[in-house]
């Protein structure tokens, strides 16, 4: 939407209007009623269980509906209030925003596994996919590249990171939970789960391109066995017999064998130094060190390329909120965003405009997807603390408070559209609150 500049004389001339048309000719006191609508139904639309409750979900709703008679799946609908018994507030169509991790392929293999989330499965999240990857301690995820840049965020234990960009500079690092790294597209790497803990690692990555697929990356491995050994022979200044044993298939992840001190190496003990050095510019992000801001109702984490300046296309908010607490009414002006939630259960509503709006219900393990200017929310419908991502294909985070937006527009204005009364209208805050 274009920017419209208010000018008090807009302004007034749209109070005028409005008064003209609202308050009949002699009464000159607060705003009257102009809506030419009915009022919002009054219908309670709570959440009407939660998984936890021993109960036979059926798609009821106050005197709409009836009972199941067919066969039904109790663990999904115990999950899914809000898709078996709608709140009245939904209404018309939009794409599936849910995708639990446990509804993906898993990729098993000697030393860990992933499993995928993009388009083909969720057709609404055009500009980003996501990977659940898990490397037993020692475990390596192959040294590879792929077109899309890719951002990680560390679950449980440590990673040791590798890599090395066209200017011929080399960085290595080792993340723990909570904690980040970002290579722009093309840029090499490898990953190596630490021996901290004996199981090793788990981590989420989110990559720039709804369309991308973990089965297409280049990896090392794949391309050397697709090159004629007398071009590697050539290439290296060597024999062919020299490539005797490189491993006839892709390796893609596999445990760390004769490597074992492989995290040594890549703590920088025995690095190799090129002549260009080791980039000034960190590929890691050590972000469980910075404090979350403590909000109203829960807090947050925002980091984008302000600080992690490598992450040019991708940005995040890691954020808490407590139970009876909501993430409050916004939207984000041009991201997408690709959420995952971490702990707790919780409620979003995607409002598409031209009155189409749908509820889901998040479990820990599942993604999220709201696009660009869709406005929602996410309430904690549970008893415990409710923790998510909210992951942008940005350089920058932003949002739009609708709160706040309300706060900042002439009251009159604000009167004229929801007839709210001065105490509602003064409880609107000027000032973000986030998570209230
Ligand atoms: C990760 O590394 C840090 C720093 O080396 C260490 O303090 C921590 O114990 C390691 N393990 C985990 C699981 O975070
Ligand atoms: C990241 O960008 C900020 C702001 O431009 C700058 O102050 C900081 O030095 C940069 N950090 C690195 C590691 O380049
Ligand atoms: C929260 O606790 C209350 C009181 O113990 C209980 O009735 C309710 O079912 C709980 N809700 C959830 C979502 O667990
Ligand atoms: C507005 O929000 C801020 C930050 O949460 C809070 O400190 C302030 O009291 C709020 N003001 C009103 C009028 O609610």
């Amino acid at each position: 939407m274009p920017s419209m500049k208010l000018t008090a004389a807009f302004l007034a001339a749209v109070c005028l209007a409005a008064s003209t048309l609202a308050a009949p000719a002699g009464t000159a006191s607060a705003p009257q009623s102009s809506s030419t609508a009915p009022y919002a139904s009054e219908n309670s639309n709570q959440i009407l269980w939660s998984e936890n409750q021993n109960v036979a979900p059926q798609p009821i709703r106050g005197n709409l509906g009836a009972t199941l008679l067919g066969p039904q799946n109790l663990a999904t609908d115990l999950q899914n209030a809000d898709l078996l018994a709608p709140p009245s507030t939904d209404s018309g169509t939009v794409g599936n925003a849910k995708w639990p991790f446990s509804l993906s392929h898993n990729r098993l293999q000697t030393g860990g596994w992933a499993r995928q989330q993009n388009i083909k499965v969720m057709p609404l999240s055009t500009e980003m996919a996501g990977v659940n990857m898990r490397l037993e301690a020692g475990a390596l995820r192959e040294l590879h590249w792929h077109k899309t840049a890719e951002w990680a965020y560390v679950l449980k234990g440590n990673i040791s990171v590798a890599t090395v960009n066209s200017a011929g500079e080399n960085y290595f690092d080792t993340v723990g939970p909570g904690d980040l790294w970002y290579f722009p597209p093309g840029v090499p790497h490898v990953l190596q789960a630490t021996n901290d803990l004996p199981e090793g690692s788990e981590f989420l990555l989110v990559f720039d391109d709804g369309g991308f697929s973990e089965d297409s990356t280049f990896s090392l491995t794949d391309w050397l066995n697709h090159v004629p050994k007398s071009v590697l022979a050539k290439n290296f200044r060597t024999t062919e017999s020299a490539f005797d044993k490189i491993p006839g298939k892709e390796l893609y992840i596999f445990p760390a064998g004769m490597i074992k001190k492989y995290n040594e190496y890549i703590l920088g003990y025995k690095a190799p130094v090129g002549p260009a050095g080791t980039s000034k510019m960190p590929y890691t992000f050590h972000s469980s060190e910075l404090e979350a801001t403590n909000l109203a109702g829960g807090s947050a984490k925002i980091i984008d390329s302000t600080t992690f300046n490598i992450s040019k296309t991708i940005s995040f908010a890691e954020v808490t909120v407590e139970p009876g607490h909501i993430r409050e009414l916004h939207w984000h002006p041009s991201q997408d965003e690709w959420s995952y939630f971490l702990e707790g259960t919780g409620r979003v509503t995607l409002f598409a405009s031209s009155a189409n709006a749908r509820t889901f219900n998040f479990q820990p393990g599942d993604i999220g997807y709201v696009p660009a200017s869709y406005g929602h929310y996410v309430e904690n419908t549970g008893n415990t603390t409710l923790r998510f991502l909210e992951v942008f294909k940005s350089d920058k985070f932003e949002d739009i408070s609708l709160n706040q937006w309300l706060a900042l527009t002439p009251p009159e204005l604000v009167k004229d559209h929801l007839q709210l009364d001065d105490a509602t209208i003064a409880l609107l805050n000027s000032t973000k609150v986030t998570v209230i």
